[in-house]
């Protein structure tokens, strides 16, 4: 009986749940889920294989213990960090993601204005919706363009001349994405880009009418810094793994990173970089900063997560490059636990979608308003005034 209570009562606060509800990324996820066709719930929320790694990259926070200092006179915090050239006025940052119309119908347009209200880089994809030119031109805080790497070398170099006339501070190239990871959610929903509305998923579709309308009468989906090379993506329906098999060039190699960074000439940034090998080949070619990541988890299962590889990175190449944390965050203490291992600052690519998805820039405000709140408040309660103090004697492992 009480169990069936408890149930009912779920299923009530879902059912009337609204942004003012959400306290937390979960709570976002959940209202992300109230919003979204399953397929592209689904495609934010899902990973590869066992989905081990996506959860490690969380869990990996909670094997951690923080050891507070009390009586440290904290009525003045500073959470500023430098990282990439810029001063940040969080250490936390919004990674770049691709299909950001597909979560709603404000897009990159909304991420971007909330990352330039809070002070902090955010970032767009190549598989972005909105054109480079129009973000280079439509906020004054850091920015940085996300760079796969196609076959298509023309395209290449238009993107790199592109953001450099847009005035884009970093170029930040992944390098984890040589192949599609498997992800048996996508497989599962048949979700691809543009979206395909099949017999099997027009129920998902149906169910969520906003969503549709939006997607219909607003402007075209495309991916508008691709779609004058290529129509996959934009013309033809392709799932993400399909387009990374197909599009992008599997002999991407150091060379190529070395070659891409000069071509850039300013701040280079390689994301996905997981081991002390990779990060000390990266400082060799000259590069700004490393994100330790392993893409939220959507490419290899059972990889290690971003938190746990930090300090022996850090030990490695601290203060020859930017280290940053990308990977699992959903609390303000994750990020001082970050930090405490030896990052200069964190990032999130799922922690933000899912506010999107749940309401638009209003509510990629509100959860970056909850995890400033979080950083300031557990900064006061560990004793520091300044994230420089924080370091690994503050740290206990289970
Ligand atoms: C992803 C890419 C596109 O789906 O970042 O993981």
């Amino acid at each position: 009986m009480r169990a069936t209570c408890a149930a009912n009562f779920g299923q009530i606060r879902h059912y009337i749940m609204k942004l003012s509800d959400c306290h937390n990324v979960y709570d976002f996820r959940e209202l992300a889920q109230k919003r979204l066709p399953h397929p592209v719930f689904h495609y934010i929320d899902g990973a590869a294989d066992d989905e081990l790694t996506k959860r490690r990259n969380s869990s990996s926070y909670d094997d951690c213990d923080l050891v507070p200092n009390v009586l440290a006179g904290v009525a003045d915090i500073d959470m500023s960090v430098d990282v990439m050239g810029q001063k940040l006025d969080m250490p936390l940052f919004l990674s770049p993601t691709a299909l950001q119309r597909l979560f709603h119908w404000q897009g990159e347009r909304a991420v971007a204005r909330a990352a330039e209200k809070f002070g902090t880089y955010f970032g767009i994809s190549s598989l972005a919706t909105v054109s480079i030119e129009e973000i280079g031109a439509a906020i004054n805080s850091p920015k940085m363009f996300q760079l796969y790497i196609h076959k298509d070398k023309a395209l290449n170099s238009a993107m790199i001349e592109r953001c450099k006339a847009a005035n884009f501070d970093a170029l930040t190239l992944t390098v984890d994405t040589i192949v599609g990871g498997n992800r048996e959610r996508c497989l599962r929903s048949g979700f691809t880009s543009p979206p395909k509305i099949t017999p099997r998923s027009f129920l998902s579709y149906a169910a969520k009418p906003a969503w549709g309308l939006n997607y219909m009468l607003r402007e075209k989906f495309e991916l508008s810094n691709l779609k004058d090379h290529i129509e996959e993506g934009s013309n033809i329906a392709l799932s993400v793994g399909e387009y990374f098999n197909t599009m992008l060039d599997q002999n991407m190699d150091w060379d190529m990173a070395a070659q891409i960074r000069s071509d850039w000439g300013r701040t280079f940034c390689l994301k996905g970089i997981m081991s002390v090998q990779d990060a000390k080949r990266a400082v060799e070619i000259g590069a700004d900063a490393i994100m330790i990541s392993n893409h939220g988890g959507r490419q290899l299962d059972g990889s290690r997560s971003p938190f746990d590889q930090i300090s022996e990175i850090a030990d490695a190449v601290g203060g020859q490059i930017d280290i940053i944390c990308d990977g699992g965050i959903t609390r303000g203490s994750h990020v001082l636990k970050a930090i405490a291992c030896g990052a200069t600052a964190c990032s999130g690519g799922r922690l933000y979608p899912y506010a999107l998805a749940a309401a638009g820039q209003a509510g990629v405000e509100r959860i970056m308003g909850k995890l400033r709140e979080e950083i300031e408040r557990d900064m006061k309660l560990m004793g520091i005034q300044s994230l420089s103090q924080l370091d690994r004697s503050m740290l206990r492992w289970r």
